[in-house]
């Protein structure tokens, strides 16, 4: 086989990890690094020059595939588009460009007649891409969800296994290199949001906007959460999903897509992945439901799905017609989705409540009203502050429409008992 000519763009994590592994490719041929700052000292060393233009790698004639691992919306979009437009194929981990610009990018692809690998863009190491893209071809996908980040993971293990703080839990994953020093990304559940929108154009062939997507993050967790979900048989974990549901108003095929903490069983295989690592199911109406656990993140991992991309690329080259056999199919419209109050599951509330008699009862007959069945209610204890005695109730809902508990709240929220609502959780339910 001719040696394929690569150009890499980002030298950082994922870029070193990635120059470590084609070392050993004999096939391929790495031309050039662009980075930002050409005098930092890398991790990793390397003969291939490195430069700070990106145009000596996205304009060279002999560079045919384009690594692109730096990350981050601009300028990475208009060096991914620049180099679909002189027809060199694209192998990317920036999950925030092809989210928020897929359909476009995928269209100038097809029109250029290249692909774009991205393997890498979600889930890090585990193949989780071309499983869906080829191995699930035959299946109608009903639901992809599961645990999608590996730094907001790492955090909430730390915090249960250690009864740590969410901050201190924070402070030790960027020590150890998993959070950014800015970590709103992951935390906030941006990253994971950018995720579900990829993976709902490889099973449903739309992407779906970044915001629209409902998004809650983990700063509000608390170890007390932790520890009462616990005691009830859950653990909690950042569950992203996306699953093929009805728009109730127009009929049409729409998404449920959705990020947030949940309470999940503590006998479910998710419950039990930990650290950093990420979990995924995939339920297709063939293959049933399939579980992919792995490392989702890390220099070696992700650089994994990279090169693995580019090898089966540079393989493909050697193919007729092997662009259009790689590419999903993807719409180039945006798909819709359906509003958060339809989706339904059980809940697990935590109110303070004044601490006077028969107010367990009025809990009961507001949710009853509303036809809400309970599944547990109990008091957790009394707290004394200047405000008086408040009493905590821990309530777990069986499954109901989240408009419906929402409804509920504002009731219980206009009677006089009602002091906070402390926490909120949706718990996990496998999807059917
Ligand atoms: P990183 O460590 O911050 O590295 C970014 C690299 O890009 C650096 O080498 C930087 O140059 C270079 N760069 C930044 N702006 C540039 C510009 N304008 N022109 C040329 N080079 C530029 O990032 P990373 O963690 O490797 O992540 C890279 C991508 O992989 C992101 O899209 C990320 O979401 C994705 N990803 C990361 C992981 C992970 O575990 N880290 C996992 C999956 C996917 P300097 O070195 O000179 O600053
Ligand atoms: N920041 C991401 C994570 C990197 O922690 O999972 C992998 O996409």
């Amino acid at each position: 086989m001719a040696r394929v000519v690569l150009g890499l763009i980002g030298f950082g994590t994922v870029g070193s990890g990635v120059v470590q592994l084609l070392s050993h490719q004999k096939s391929l041929n790495l031309k050039k690094i662009a980075v930002l700052d050409s005098n930092k000292e890398r991790a990793v060393k390397t003969v291939c020059p490195v430069t700070t233009n990106v145009n000596e790698i996205i304009e060279d004639p002999e560079i045919e595939i384009v690594i692109e691992a730096m990350g981050g919306e601009h300028p990475a979009l208009e060096y991914i588009r620049g180099a679909l437009e002189r027809r060199k194929h694209v192998v990317t981990a920036n999950k925030e460009v092809l989210a928020k610009y897929g359909p476009e990018l995928f269209a100038l692809a097809r029109q250029k007649g290249v692909a774009i690998f991205f393997e890498a863009s979600v889930a890090g190491g585990i193949p989780l891409i071309s499983t869906m893209n080829k191995g699930l071809e035959a299946n109608e996908i009903a639901a992809v969800t599961g645990i999608l980040n590996g730094t907001t993971n790492f955090i909430l293990s730390s915090m249960e296994s250690k009864g740590e703080s969410y901050d201190a839990a924070l402070k030790q994953a960027q020590q150890l290199g998993f959070a950014e020093a800015d970590p709103t990304n992951d935390v906030d559940g941006h990253d994971v949001a950018y995720k579900l929108s990829i993976l709902s154009a490889l099973a449903y062939e739309r992407f779906i906007k970044p915001q629209d997507i409902f998004r809650e993050g983990i700063r509000n967790v608390t170890a007390q959460d932790m520890a009462h979900a616990k005691e009830f048989g859950y653990r909690i974990k950042l569950i992203g999903t996306s699953r093929l549901a009805k728009d109730v108003t127009s009929g049409d095929s729409a998404c449920d897509v959705r990020v947030h903490p949940m309470l999940v069983p503590l006998d479910h295989p998710l419950a039990n992945v930990s650290g950093s690592s990420n979990g995924i199911l995939v339920n297709g109406h063939a293959v049933g439901e399939i579980l992919m656990v792995g490392p989702g993140a890390g220099s070696l991992p992700t650089a994994s799905a990279v090169v693995g991309d580019t090898i089966n690329l540079a393989s493909a080259l050697q193919l007729p017609d092997f662009a259009t056999y790689f590419q999903p199919n993807i719409r180039s419209e945006w798909g819709n989705v359906v509003s958060v109050g339809s989706w339904s599951c059980p809940f697990f509330l935590r109110i303070l409540v004044s601490d006077t008699a028969g107010v367990i009862g009025q809990i009961g007959t507001i949710l009853g009203a509303h036809k809400i069945s309970l599944a547990s209610i109990v008091q957790k204890g009394v707290q004394k502050d200047e405000h008086g005695a408040s009493a905590e109730i821990i309530i777990m809902t069986q499954s109901t429409k989240e408009q419906t508990l929402r409804d509920a709240i504002a009731e219980m929220q206009k009677c006089s008992f009602f002091k906070s609502m402390e926490s909120l959780f949706r718990v996990f339910e496998a999807p059917v």
